[in-house]
């Protein structure tokens, strides 16, 4: 019924004769009106529509800005949102023409995209996208969930996006990829990815909100905080006869997390690395290097046995951090010694990031993992691999010496509290790293240890050293800052307090 609609002197019904892919405007074109173009559709419509249990007294259709929705606070139980795509699509722009037709226009000043001309750029859209997410944030009842349409081939979006929500309040506990079966228009027609995500994001119950309204921090809050996001993110996730690792359960996740949590409302964090490893073993339930509610594990228990294999997270080995998560799992499945290791850790790292800083393989097993020299009793964690996958050495003592030789020079994966105190150790040598970008004298920093600059930003914001950490990311590539999730938070909110200041 748009003005799309070609007039074609031989067609018989003048609908439908729109030209399709492309936004073609005929020099004739025919109007057609509703009664007659919908029609014949009339009992299809009515049949969609009574589906949809809609009745004139329970829905509302609204056009609007998204930072300004006319609606109570806490009054809405579900948010969907399919927001725009930094650069994607020009919504506004493209709708001059039409939009001039009917003499109505959109207001573009607060239209959430990133465009040169408009001096829209991701820092700017970051703020749209953010007074948007506030507001979502403001009008759904506390404890309710958010879904967040995201497709676009640009990483820098994605972390704008995500650094919006958490600022806004909102706790992401799921991503995944949704399969539309049908193509957008850019996708169609671009490189832009191919698969859109989804994003599910919960606001906080009041109960753990209060906790952090007084602005400090104790660690009963962190904890507090963990409890209601592993309640809230999903038991077990598998198809078939397999199982996946679901990375929102992961200790290095629910680090990540909690740190976010804190640091996005402006407060310190209450507990270092270290000590939150420690505490989550203790206080949570462990499977398969995931964590648990105490009531969660006997439903993962029972599903996890009904199927034969469990998927790992699949990694891209980049920096040092994912390389780490990368010989963790290696290790997990099977201690083994370093020259086993290296040739498999050779091939995995060839896409190693320009900016970043080579890390040895060496560093990392002595830096996060354990040794075992021959000397004492077989760690238990070898011990089990040994048994489980050699006949001859099922049923041995510990200090059995077929054991020990078989066990002797392998690595293996620290136990919790041994992890910690790994832990511990790494994070003085970062931080003696990130001393020493701090003083350089340099204007670019063009090759870091990211992990190091992490943990840095980390120190300096438990000491409200604002300055050092916006010093020190004016320093790093733009691309590297506008990339990497923790780096960009960290100098985010630092800017903030400073402006605050
Ligand atoms: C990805 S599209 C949504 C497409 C929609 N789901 C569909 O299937 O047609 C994003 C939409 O957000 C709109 N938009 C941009 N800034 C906005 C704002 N501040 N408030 C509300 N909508 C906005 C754009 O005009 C565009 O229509």
């Amino acid at each position: 019924m748009a003005v799309l609609n070609r007039f074609q002197p031989q067609g018989f019904k003048q609908v439908n004769k729109f030209l399709n892919g492309v936004y073609y405007v005929p020099s004739i074109h025919c109007e057609v009106s509703p009664s007659y173009a919908l029609a014949a559709r009339g009992k299809r419509i009515a049949r969609a529509i009574a589906k949809l249990g809609a009745r004139p007294d329970t829905s509302m259709v609204s056009t609007g800005d998204c930072a300004a929705i006319p609606i109570p606070p806490a009054s809405i139980d579900y948010v969907f949102t399919d927001p725009p795509f930094g650069e994607n699509i020009y919504y506004a722009d493209l709708n001059f023409l039409v939009e001039a037709w009917h003499g109505v226009m959109t207001a573009t000043a607060n239209e959430a995209i990133v465009d040169e001309a408009k001096k829209k750029g991701v820092h700017e859209y970051q703020e749209l996208m953010r007074r948007c997410f506030e507001e979502y944030h403001r009008v759904l009842k506390p404890g309710r969930w958010m879904t967040v349409v995201f497709s676009n081939s640009s990483n820098g979006i994605w972390r704008a996006i995500q650094e919006a929500m958490g600022t806004a309040g909102f706790v992401v506990a799921d991503v995944r990829t949704l399969d539309k079966k049908q193509g957008s228009y850019r996708q169609v027609t671009s490189s832009a990815v191919k698969q859109d995500l989804v994003i599910s994001a919960y606001k906080p119950t009041d109960a753990l909100t209060h906790r952090f309204e007084l602005g400090h921090a104790t660690a009963e809050g962190a904890w507090a905080f963990v409890k209601e996001h592993l309640g809230n993110v999903p038991v077990f996730v598998g198809r078939a006869s397999e199982g996946e690792v679901v990375a929102e359960r992961t200790a290095q996740m629910l680090l990540d997390r909690m740190i976010a949590f804190h640091v996005q409302r402006g407060i310190s964090v209450p507990l270092s690395g270290p000590e939150f490893l420690q505490g989550l073993a203790q206080r949570f339930p462990e499977r398969d290097g995931m964590y648990f509610l105490p009531d969660q594990v006997a439903e993962y228990d029972r599903k996890r046995t009904s199927v034969s294999e469990l998927r790992q997270l699949s990694l891209f080995v980049n920096d040092e951090a994912s390389a780490i998560q990368w010989v963790r799992q290696q290790l997990q499945d099977k201690p083994q010694s370093f020259q086993d290791l290296t040739p498999q850790y050779m091939r995995e790292v060839q896409a190693w990031a320009k900016h970043e800083e080579t890390v040895e393989l060496k560093t990392i097993l002595e830096q996060s993992f354990l040794h075992y020299d021959g000397r004492g009793p077989v760690p238990s964690q070898i011990h089990r691999y040994l048994s489980t996958n050699y006949k001859d050495l099922r049923n041995l003592e510990k200090d059995d010496p077929r054991l020990v030789d078989k066990a002797r020079d392998r690595w293996y994966v620290p136990d919790s509290s041994k992890q910690a105190e790994r832990e511990a150790i790494r994070e003085k040598a970062l931080l003696r790293e990130f001393e020493e970008y701090n003083a350089s004298t340099q204007r670019k920093i063009k090759v870091f240890r990211t992990e190091a600059v992490r943990a840095g930003f980390k120190a300096c914001w438990q000491e409200r050293d604002y300055r050092t950490i916006v010093k020190v990311a004016e320093r790093l590539p733009d691309a590297v800052l506008l990339e990497d999730e923790k780096l960009l938070m960290y100098y985010d909110n630092a800017r903030t307090r400073l402006g605050d200041q």
